[in-house]
């Protein structure tokens, strides 16, 4: 073994997933070995804080609380930015291209917002970026859309992409509890984000809906092109009337190429998807993927989509792919993703679904007259309605779903509804999956 080549891997960040790339690595480094043929050095790691308590031993010599010491070590190969952010990461990922290193990443924040100036460094360089955890946790769906379906054009790809999002939707269904009191939960479990409005906001699915949408379609997306509803306004009540109707509701991100006129639309909202969808039952803390290519047809693919081991079988995957990149030469790099195009990009008002609203209302006569008024003026057409007891004695609660429609129609129904005194706050406004 001593004489193979050694390959010397410096992490910056020992967190969640840090950590959990060093203890699989150090578990498995020798069946690694054998198969690779090189010798994986866990040489370095950065943390914020020396003192802080860490679930895995490192010698204090390996550690510093410099990244970029990390990122610009000439005897480091491979640098994995796990810190997370955009501005510390973004500093350490250049820094190490810029020095012709391979970068591993798990951050799909950082890819999003500066995707273009991140390949551009690897090129410019001959440094390399792989990102196998940033979408999805431990599916390997990069590889999956950039190997496995390099034959394929891309109609559709939607998907389950958050796992804190999945895991509180599960756990309010199954247990009654509201969302705050499982986030808690997730974050202990190290599913969420430091920030974890990115993920309850939608904001990780879009980023994460971003990376997918330039594997398949070669386009960046920017997020204000993007529709982003997150999951912090739904009820027991909604997940309730979603379950008695034959749907569960699921944040889902949906990645849609009309090739007619070559419009791409990217999506993130919670959605009440039929339960004879295989999607409709991946729970906790899954992420499930369908792709639809027109080569292939559909493809689902499932599995962990956050938390610690998961997403360090997927940083171990791209430092293995990193490994032999380093010791066999380009020959091993791994397919490019599409050139890069200019797409133009739907505008939302061109979604068209079903709806499902929400809306407190005052228990009076001539209030469900109203609203019937309210939606046929704007044009949508009801298609159930059901009447809970509301908030307080004097309220109701009103679910109603709609036929299919589009969104001009639905927010101008929205618009009227919201300046009924009858109407209480501002409804609730879901899409109903109809793929
Ligand atoms: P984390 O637990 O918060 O770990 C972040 C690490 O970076 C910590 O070791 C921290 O040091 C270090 N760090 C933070 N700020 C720093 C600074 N200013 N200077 C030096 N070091 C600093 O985060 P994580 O959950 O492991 O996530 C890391 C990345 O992976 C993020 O991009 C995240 O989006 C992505 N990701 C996470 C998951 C998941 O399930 N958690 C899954 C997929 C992708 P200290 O330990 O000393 O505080
Ligand atoms: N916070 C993210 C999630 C981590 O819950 O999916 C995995 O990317």
């Amino acid at each position: 073994m001593s004489q193979l080549p050694v390959i010397n891997i410096g992490i910056c960040g020992l967190g969640t997933v840090g950590q959990g790339v060093w203890k699989h690595l150090a578990r498995s480094r020798a069946a690694l070995e054998s198969r690779l043929g090189v010798r994986l050095n866990l040489h370095r790691a950065s943390v914020r804080d020396l003192r802080k308590a860490r679930t895995v031993r490192v010698t204090a010599a390996k550690l510093t609380t410099d990244p970029l010491a990390v990122a610009t070590d000439p005897t480091v190969h491979i640098v994995c930015e796990l810190i997370g952010g955009t501005t510390l990461a973004r500093q350490v990922t250049l820094a190490a291209l810029r020095a012709g290193k391979v970068v591993v990443s798990a951050n799909k924040a950082l890819l999003c917002a500066h995707g273009p100036e991140i390949f551009a460094a690897a090129q410019k360089h001959g440094g390399h970026f792989f990102f196998e955890a940033s979408v999805a946790g431990g599916i390997p769906i990069i590889k999956a859309l950039r190997e496995g379906l390099v034959a394929n054009r891309f109609g559709r790809i939607y998907g389950i992409l958050n796992g804190t999002c999945n895991y509180i939707l599960t756990r309010m269904e199954r247990e009654g509890l509201d969302y705050p009191v499982i986030l808690a939960d997730a974050k202990r479990l190290g599913y969420a984000e430091a920030d974890e409005s990115l993920d309850v906001e939608g904001w990780d699915t879009a980023h994460k809906a971003g990376i997918l949408a330039f594997l398949a379609h070669g386009a960046w997306v920017p997020t204000e092109k993007m529709l982003v509803e997150g999951i912090t306004r739904i009820t027991q009540t909604d997940l309730q009337f979603a379950r008695e109707h034959g749907y569960a509701i699921k944040l889902l991100a949906v990645i849609a190429r009309d090739f007619a006129n070559g419009e791409l639309s990217v999506r993130v909202h919670p959605t009440l998807l039929p339960l004879t969808k295989v999607l409709a039952n991946v729970n906790d803390v899954f992420n499930g993927i369908s792709v639809n290519g027109d080569v292939v047809g559909e493809t689902t693919y499932i599995g962990r989509g956050a938390g610690q081991d998961a997403t360090a079988s997927a940083v171990i995957s791209d430092i293995a792919d990193a490994a032999l990149l380093l010791r066999r030469g380009q020959g091993c790099a791994p397919v490019s993703a599409p050139a890069a195009v200019r797409i133009p990009f739907a505008p939302p008002e061109r979604i068209r679904s079903r709806y499902y609203l929400r809306l407190d209302v005052r228990d009076e006569p001539g209030v469900l007259a109203q609203i019937a008024t309210a939606t046929a003026r704007a044009g949508v057409s009801i298609a159930d309605m059901v009447q809970r007891p509301g908030l307080r004695p004097t309220a109701a609660t009103l679910l109603l779903t709609t036929h299919a429609s589009d969104e001009r129609a639905i927010h101008a129904t929205l618009a009227r509804l919201k300046q009924l005194r009858s109407v209480l706050g501002t409804p609730l406004l879901l899409r109903i999956a109809d793929f």
